[in-house]
């Protein structure tokens, strides 16, 4: 059950990295009519966490200060709004937070019914918390925008994934090769092995030229490429290695992806950069759940951290250099 008061992390205002973190005592927050009060087993951390208290979105979020950061939860039911039909108390349940209000770091949160998906019993908390926002991105570049049928029945296809040691990189790379394509991935030598663990047949360390310049060691040309580092790459540096109808899929858009893109679409090319913001579905996290129950997907962990110690969650995401999800559990 849930007292009144509850442990939670919030900030004040935008800057100030881990930081400006406060720990406080709030009252736990009671659930609308289409809401479930969950208690928090674990949360994951998303680069949009922080970009969020850097301003990167402001003024649009948060929609106000004080504020909870996270949006990617996993936990148990323990209450429903009166209008809640698919949940009872005790339920297993993963969740999507409103990136507007968070409240993901926190040992209670609220959620509408509809982005609230039940979690088996196979499906720890923490390997379900990784995948609302890393996962539904994957998912989205891979099958929507890459056009890749995840039972491996499309066309045999040369997927290039950048940054795919990271929160999202990793899934894609699993994703892709659960449809069957072939996969590049880029990387930092460290994580070479472990993204052939997950499938890559052939991994580039960025620092170096030939990984800088993303060409595949077997000369293959992409057909798409998920483009999640971080750091931006030039059109120039794309176009040489795609294939004739090669797209790739930013998911880290800059100025310059979207003038290349009208660019690229007003002149009828057939060679096109696409910027994705992906749209969180309960319908598109239930799949993913279900591969991960038949171990067809794993979420791995960069690191696990108590609530008391999310600014070391927070300073670990910020540095850019996580393996897979950057956990914290209340
Ligand atoms: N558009 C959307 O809807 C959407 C959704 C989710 C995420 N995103 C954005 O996508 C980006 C990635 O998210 P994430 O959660 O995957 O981040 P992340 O987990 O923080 O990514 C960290 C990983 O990126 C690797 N990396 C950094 N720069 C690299 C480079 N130039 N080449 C290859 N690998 C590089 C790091 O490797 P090293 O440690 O070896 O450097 C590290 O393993 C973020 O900017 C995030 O905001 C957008």
């Amino acid at each position: 059950m849930a007292g009144k008061f509850m442990r939670a992390v919030l900030i004040h205002g935008y800057g100030g990295g881990a930081a400006a973190l406060k720990h406080v005592e709030v009252p736990v927050p009671v659930p609308r009519k289409d809401e479930v009060l969950i208690k928090v087993e674990a949360t994951s951390l998303n680069p949009l966490d922080w970009k969020i208290q850097k301003g990167v979105i402001r003024p649009f979020m948060p929609s106000k200060f004080p504020f909870i950061p996270a949006t990617d939860v996993a936990g148990e039911v323990v209450k429903v709004g009166s209008h809640v039909n698919n949940f009872k108390a005790g339920d297993k349940v993963v969740a999507m937070l409103r990136i507007s209000t968070g409240g993901g770091l926190a040992e209670f949160v609220v959620a509408k019914e509809s982005w609230i998906v039940n979690r088996p019993a196979e499906v720890s908390a923490v390997e379900a918390a990784g995948l609302p926002i890393a996962g539904i991105t994957a998912y989205q570049a891979l099958t929507q925008s890459a056009g890749i049928k995840l039972d491996g029945s499309g066309k045999p296809t040369n997927i290039l994934i950048t940054a795919a040691s990271g929160g999202v990189g990793h899934y894609a790379v699993q994703l892709a090769k659960l449809g069957n394509s072939h996969v590049t991935a880029t990387c930092g030598a460290r994580n070479i092995e472990f993204l052939k663990s997950l499938g890559a047949d052939e991994v580039l360390d960025y620092k170096t030229p030939d990984g800088a310049a993303l060409k595949s060691p077997s000369g293959r040309k992409y057909d798409a490429i998920i483009h999640c580092a971080i750091t931006g790459i030039s059109w120039s540096t794309f176009e040489p290695n795609l294939s004739e109808n090669g797209k790739v899929i930013d998911i880290t858009p800059g100025f310059s992806t979207f003038v290349t893109f009208a660019v690229k679409k007003l002149t009828f090319s057939k060679k096109q950069l696409v910027p994705l913001f992906s749209t969180p579905k309960s319908e598109y996290l239930e799949i993913l759940v279900k591969l991960v129950k038949e171990g067809k997907l794993k979420t791995v962990v960069d690191s696990k951290q108590p609530l008391s110690k999310a600014e070391d969650a927070w300073t670990k995401s910020m540095d850019g250099h996580a393996t897979g999800k950057v956990i914290v559990e209340p």
